[in-house]
């Protein structure tokens, strides 16, 4: 428990256990579904150049297993007019073979704002799918696992940011995606990790201040606070994949991989930040390896990570010290296909705290796009931080 006396947990919010949801309205036999599917000629001829975007990581004795589904998926989408939003930690066969758009964070809640689809599929986790209808309100949004949590959203609710902004008045509140819609509302703009220095310095500009309150994660906080000289006024909360790296993973890498160029997300420790090559968002690293072409290149950050950016290029070795996101990993090809089969799981939101939250949504969509934020650690200044 961080700082305050707060009130008990809710429940997780956002999704509705409606008689669709729970699966109940469909007579389908999902399980008959998936053993229906097999790797015949015309599954094979359908998927033969998906394999080709994807043989370096996924072997050939695995494809036979991913193609049905992976056939199966982009049929139904068509029929359902509907598209996916894959995350760059989803595993390759979801984030290659069946996302229509593929990014970070801010990338995907961009696309949400635009999709003319009918019905979105979020493959990734719950925040995201509430960011997307948040977004998109007109749509049917579906999140295939309800199991596809964060830790990081779950380490704070709307009643304790209600009492942040009772205990600190005049202060804004900026809030990372990876929360709530209850949270979202509650705040006064929102941001990624590839905006969160440009929206902390942009809104107190704006309001005329020099401190902000950033939730809920403490590293992403002190990462920021080392690049502005804004006070930041931090929670507790912590990435659980991110936490888990440490500077002596760092120096081990380079011992046993000298030259390898070391990219961080910035919701790891400041501590492995230091000792990195660059910080940035998913995108930002994805970026990195893009435009410099490293030999050799470690992405301190979710496993899959390193496969998708692999399959864009090929040259690069990947070496692979990486921490699993289990509630990334809920979302599979058989949770995609039951999800577009049946229409499960569907998020519903309260339409007050939807707008509210929609608010705070918008005013990040409308900073001006700028090139993702890079955490320096050669241009760190003496940070002020507090933990609130
Ligand atoms: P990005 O905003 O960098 O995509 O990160 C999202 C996330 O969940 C990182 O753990
Ligand atoms: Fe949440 Fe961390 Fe998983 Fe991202 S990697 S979804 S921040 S638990």
């Amino acid at each position: 428990m961080v700082g305050l006396t707060l009130l008990p947990r809710p429940p997780k919010s956002g999704l509705v256990k409606t008689a669709r949801n729970t699966g109940q309205a469909n007579s389908l036999n999902l399980a008959k579904g998936h053993h229906n599917l097999v790797y015949d000629s015309q599954v094979k001829a359908e998927t033969d150049a998906l394999y080709q975007r994807v043989n370096k990581v996924i072997s050939p004795l695995e494809w036979p297993a991913f193609a049905p589904l992976i056939a199966a998926i982009n049929r139904l989408k068509k029929e359902r007019d509907a598209v996916i939003l894959a995350h760059n930690y989803m595993t390759a066969e979801i984030f290659n073979c069946v996302g229509d758009f593929r990014g970070d964070s801010l990338g995907l809640a961009r696309e949400a704002a635009n999709v003319s689809a009918k019905v979105i599929v979020q493959a990734g986790v719950h925040f995201m799918a509430e960011t997307s209808k948040i977004l998109s309100p007109d749509k049917m949004v579906l999140i295939p696992s309800l199991e596809a949590g964060c830790s990081l959203a779950a380490s704070i609710t709307g009643e304790d940011v209600a009492l942040i902004k009772q205990r600190y008045p005049g202060i804004p509140v900026v809030t990372y995606v990876n929360t709530t819609a209850e949270v979202k509302a509650q705040s006064d703009i929102c941001c990624t990790s590839s905006n969160a220095i440009q929206v902390v310095e942009t809104l107190a500009r704006e309001w005329g201040v020099d401190q902000v309150i950033l939730l809920p994660d403490e590293y992403l906080a002190k990462n920021v606070a080392a690049q502005t000289k804004i006070k930041i006024l931090a929670w507790g909360g912590k990435c659980e994949v991110h936490e888990r790296f440490t500077p002596d993973d760092i120096a081990e890498i380079r011992a046993s991989h000298p030259g390898a160029v070391i990219l961080a997300h910035p919701e790891c420790p400041p501590e492995v930040v230091a000792v990195s090559d660059f910080t940035g968002s998913t995108g930002a690293m994805s970026d990195y390896v893009e435009v410099h072409r490293p030999k050799k290149v470690v992405l301190i950050t979710e496993c899959s990570m390193s496969d998708n950016v692999a399959v864009a290029h090929p040259d690069v070795e990947f070496i692979k010290p990486c921490h699993l996101c289990p509630h990334m990993k809920m979302i599979t090809l058989e949770a995609i296909y039951d999800a577009l089969l049946t229409l499960r799981y569907e998020v519903v939101l309260d339409p007050v705290i939807s707008a509210r939250a929609k608010k705070a949504v918008d005013a990040m969509l409308a900073l001006p796009s700028a090139p993702a934020g890079i955490f320096d650690p050669t241009r760190a200044v003496p940070s002020h931080l507090e933990l609130i």
